[in-house]
C-alpha cells in the first residue's frame, strides 16, 4: 500500500494522509528513503546555508503561541541599527555563505523606506541573496524592496485550516495571507512559506492541507516546523511536537513537494540535539544558521532555549562532514527560476 503510494508521481490528499499516519517500522523506512532519493535527485549532496539577523523583536502581532507577540510585557525589546546589521551581514559573508535572512517581527517602526536602504546597502557591499522575513506588510512595501534587489521572502502560512488560522491569530485570516503569498509571487520573489506541527487542535489532516497548500501556491521553500511551548503565551502549558512526527512530515513533504527547498528549522536542532542531522537525513537540503549578536538573540525568544551559537560554523561544518554532504558555494536560488 504505501509503496504503491510512494512509486506515484503527484499524490492525492488521502495518499498524503495515509504517508502521515504510518506508524509501521518498515513503511516509515521507506518514506525516508524515498524522501532522500527525491532530495538527492533535486538538490545532490549541497546544503545551502543561509545566515539569520534576527534584527527586531518588535512585533504588532499576539499569535498565541509565540514569545515574541505584543502582550508579552515580560520581553525586553530590542531592535538592531542599520550599522549592527551591515556588520551582521558581513560576518555572515565572510563565512562564503551567501543568503542573507533579515528576519524581525511585525514592526512598522522600521519604515519602508528604512528596509529599502538596508536592502540596498547590502546588495551595494555584498555578493548575496536577501531573503526577506518581516511578516504581513503594505503591498507598496514589497514592491519597493523588490526593486531594492530582495529575491525572496518568507511568510509561514503556520496553518492551511482556516478555522485554527483565526483562532491562533486573532483578527486575521488565511485568505489574506494567502494574498500576501501570491502577490509577492507575482513580483518576482522566490516566495517561502510552512507550517507549525503540534499546535493545539491540529489534526493530520491539516498538516495534509499545509504540504498540499505549499503545492498549491508553488512555493520555492517550505518550512515544517515543531511547535515548542513558550512561557508568557497563552500556550505555555501545551505539550511540544513530536520530534519522530516532524521528521516524517518534512520527509512526506520532500516526496510530495520534489524540487522544492526544506530547511532544517532552529525549532527542530532546538527541541533535539541531532536534530539538524536528522532533518538532512529526512529530506532537508537547508541550513539557516544564526547570526545575531548574542546579546540581541536571547531577546528573539519565540520559544524558550533557542538554539544559536557564537560562532555556528564549527558544529555546522562537522554536521556536514559526518553526513556525507558539502557546503553549497552559490546563492542557492530556487529550482523553480532557473
Ligand atoms: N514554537 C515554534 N515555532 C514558533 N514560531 C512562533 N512561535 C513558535 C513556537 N512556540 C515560528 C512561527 C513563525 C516564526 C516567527 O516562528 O512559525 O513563522
Ligand atoms: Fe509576531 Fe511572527 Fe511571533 Fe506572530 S509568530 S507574534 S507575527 S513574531
Amino acid at each position: 500500500m504505501i509503496q504503491k503510494i510512494l512509486n506515484k508521481k503527484i499524490l492525492r490528499r488521502e495518499e498524503i494522509i495515509t504517508l502521515l499516519q504510518a506508524e509501521d517500522k518498515n513503511d516509515i523506512h521507506a518514506i525516508f528513503q524515498k524522501a532522500d532519493e527525491i532530495r538527492k535527485k533535486y538538490f545532490g549532496d549541497e546544503v545551502h546555508l543561509r545566515g539569520i539577523i534576527e534584527f527586531s523583536n518588535n512585533c504588532e502581532q499576539n499569535c498565541l503561541y509565540c514569545g515574541l507577540r505584543k502582550f508579552n510585557r515580560a520581553l525586553s525589546r530590542y531592535r538592531m541599527n542599520e550599522t549592527e546589521i551591515l556588520q551582521t551581514a558581513k560576518k555572515i559573508c565572510d563565512t562564503g555563505i551567501k543568503t542573507i535572512v533579515l528576519q524581525s517581527g511585525e514592526d512598522f517602526n522600521f519604515s519602508g523606506e528604512d528596509i529599502y536602504r538596508i536592502i540596498k546597502s547590502i546588495k551595494s557591499e555584498f555578493d548575496a541573496a536577501i531573503t526577506l522575513s518581516l511578516g504581513e506588510r503594505d503591498f507598496e512595501d514589497y514592491k519597493i524592496w523588490k526593486e531594492a534587489g530582495a529575491d525572496r521572502y518568507l511568510l509561514k502560512h503556520e496553518t492551511a485550516n482556516a478555522k485554527l488560522y483565526e483562532t491562533y491569530h486573532f483578527g486575521q485570516k488565511l485568505y489574506d495571507r494567502v494574498g500576501h503569498l501570491n502577490y509577492l509571487k507575482s513580483l518576482g520573489y522566490q516566495i517561502g512559506s510552512g507550517n507549525l506541527i503540534g499546535l493545539p487542535h491540529q489534526t493530520i489532516e491539516d498538516i495534509a492541507d499545509d504540504i498540499i497548500l505549499c503545492r498549491d501556491l508553488d512555493v520555492d521553500m517550505a518550512s515544517f516546523s515543531p511547535f515548542i511551548p513558550s512561557p508568557n503565551t497563552p500556550y505555555k502549558k501545551q505539550k511540544p511536537a513530536d520530534v519522530n512526527s516532524v521528521l516524517k512530515v518534512m520527509a512526506v513533504a520532500r516526496i510530495v513537494l520534489k524540487n522544492v527547498h526544506i530547511p532544517v528549522t532552529t525549532a527542530l536542532a532546538t527541541i533535539d540535539l541531532n536534530g539538524r542531522e536528522k532533518g538532512l537525513a529526512a529530506g532537508a537540503n537547508v541550513i539557516m544558521p544564526n547570526f545575531t549578536p548574542a546579546f540581541y538573540s536571547d531577546k528573539y525568544s519565540i520559544y524558550p532555549n533557542k538554539k544559536s551559537d557564537v560562532d555556528p560554523m564549527p558544529a555546522l561544518r562537522s554536521i556536514l562532514l559526518a553526513a556525507g554532504r558539502n557546503m553549497a558555494e552559490g546563492q542557492g536560488h530556487s529550482l523553480k527560476i532557473i
